[in-house]
């Protein structure tokens, strides 16, 4: 009896120690591309928080936007023999030579929330990203419904030049207006995905579209560039979310608290939790060779006044953002 107990406390044990030490003895380094939005910030928090989970050795190097310091950064992984990379790409391009470098050294490699082109699809494991053609086709569908026949004459705020996400919200969005004639959009440009760029591109875009009074509707590719067209629409005498309709992309608390308030219409939710799903594709394929579909996909919702924004404000604000 004492050794039969014995036994099956020891066969528990050394299932628990197995398991626990294949995600504890894990260590991954993540190339982040820095904080340029309040997104980033909770994506960079969220992936810790999932990291201490799983009990994880999570190393992070901010980029500071910088291709440059992420291929410096995922260099630095390898020589230190990290168990997988995440990569968040601030631009689709450059990646083969350094991502062929990590397959060299079988460190599998997965892409956070943005994408690269298409010649470096063999060189890491799997993708976790929203799709984000579909993201912009639900900004453009979320306006072409609100404004009807009537004409709309809309600006766009850019996300970074080259990013995978820029180019496509921006295609998803074009095309979801291609059909409806009445909405035309005058004016495009990047705004970076920072707050301070969106204010002091949507000034400019106010200027040139004589104070603002022929803009029907702002659409931006995330939310901080919206909550910086915001306070330029506002001090430029405009009522944004009434005069002038907003529709952007994250769902960050900043832009509840706007829709609450009457000054912003629409966002389409973007989850920070990136990292969660990647640790699991990682932990499985490390432990059982389990290999990952090559595209995790995570949800695109939208929201609007209609779904209670101080309430999901309120739940949302201590979250990192
Ligand atoms: O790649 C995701 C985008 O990057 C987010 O929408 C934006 O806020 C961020 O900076």
């Amino acid at each position: 009896m004492k050794f039969k107990a014995l036994l099956a406390a020891t066969v528990v044990s050394t299932l628990a120690s197995t398991l626990g030490a294949q995600a504890a003895d894990l260590t991954i380094g993540f190339s982040q591309i820095g904080s340029e939005s309040g997104w980033r910030a909770a994506e960079t928090s969220v992936s810790k928080a999932e990291a201490k989970k799983r009990d994880i050795t999570f190393k992070i190097a901010d980029a500071q936007q910088k291709q440059e310091n992420q291929i410096k950064a995922i260099r630095s992984f390898i020589a230190q023999g990290v168990d997988a990379i995440f990569l968040a790409p601030v631009v689709a391009t450059g990646w083969d030579q350094v991502l062929k470098e990590a397959k060299e050294s079988k460190i599998p490699v997965v892409l956070l929330d943005r994408d690269i082109d298409a010649s470096g699809k063999d060189l890491y494991l799997t993708a976790v990203t929203s799709d984000s053609v579909h993201e912009g086709a639900v900004a453009g569908e979320w306006l072409a419904k609100t404004v009807g026949d009537k004409p709309c004459a809309v600006v766009e705020l850019q996300g970074t030049v080259g990013a995978s996400v820029a180019t496509n919200r921006k295609k998803g969005f074009d095309t979801a207006i291609a059909s409806h004639s009445n909405i035309k959009l005058v004016r495009s440009q990047t705004g970076d995905f920072t707050r301070a760029k969106g204010k002091e591109v949507m000034e400019s875009f106010i200027k040139a579209e004589g104070g603002g009074k022929n803009i029907c509707a702002v659409y931006a590719h995330n939310d901080d560039m919206m909550v910086g067209a915001i306070q330029a629409m506002k001090e430029a005498g405009l009522k944004p979310g009434t005069d002038v309709l907003t529709v952007s992309i994250d769902a960050v608390p900043d832009i509840f608290k706007a829709i609450a308030a009457g000054e912003a219409n629409a966002t389409v939710e973007l989850t920070p939790n990136m990292a969660g799903p990647a640790f699991d594709a990682v932990v499985a394929y490390k432990d059982k060779g389990t290999v990952p579909p090559k595209w995790i996909q995570t949800e695109s919702k939208l929201y609007t006044s209609a779904d209670d924004p101080q309430k999901i404000y309120e739940s949302k604000k201590g979250l990192g953002y």
